[in-house]
């Protein structure tokens, strides 16, 4: 359970960070907020490079952010777009390494999807179902 509070400040936290972004060429700010085990925020934006490919998502940089940090427990993270696009697919594989996982399937990380005027919750869960996990490398 978060509360509402925690919520909007994750909201104005990923929306502050994605007046940081760095997208010269898409033109397209991104900022997200993460919010971690010990109640700490941690946020990121979207950094691009000449040499596109090497362009790093905001979600990734939140994360980051927080591991080095030292958190290794991620419970929430809102990502804002002018439109209110869902984390892309490596984006979510990479928040799936770290999601808190304490509580029932299908809620294990909350994804708050934020848009200029308002947001979704949703959950990591069902946006990359069957993810590869840490615990699938000790499979034989
Ligand atoms: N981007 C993100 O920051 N997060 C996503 O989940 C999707 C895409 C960024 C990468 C790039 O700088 C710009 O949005 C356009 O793809």
């Amino acid at each position: 359970m978060i509360a509402q509070a925690t919520i909007n400040d994750l909201v104005r936290a990923a929306r502050q960070a994605g007046q940081r972004a760095y997208a010269p060429y898409s033109h397209y700010q991104v900022g997200a907020a993460a919010l971690a085990a010990s109640g700490r925020i941690y946020t990121g934006c979207n950094v691009e490079n000449a040499s596109y490919g090497l362009t790093v998502c905001a979600e990734r940089v939140a994360v980051w952010t927080a591991i080095a940090a030292g958190e290794r427990e991620i419970v929430a993270v809102a990502v804002a777009t002018p439109n209110g696009a869902t984390p892309c697919g490596a984006c979510r594989q990479v928040l799936a390494e770290f999601a808190a996982g304490k509580e029932p399937a299908g809620r294990d990380m909350m994804v708050i999807v934020v848009t200029t005027d308002g947001y979704e919750t949703l959950y990591l869960h069902d946006l990359l179902p069957h993810a590869f996990l840490p615990q699938d490398l000790n499979r034989t």
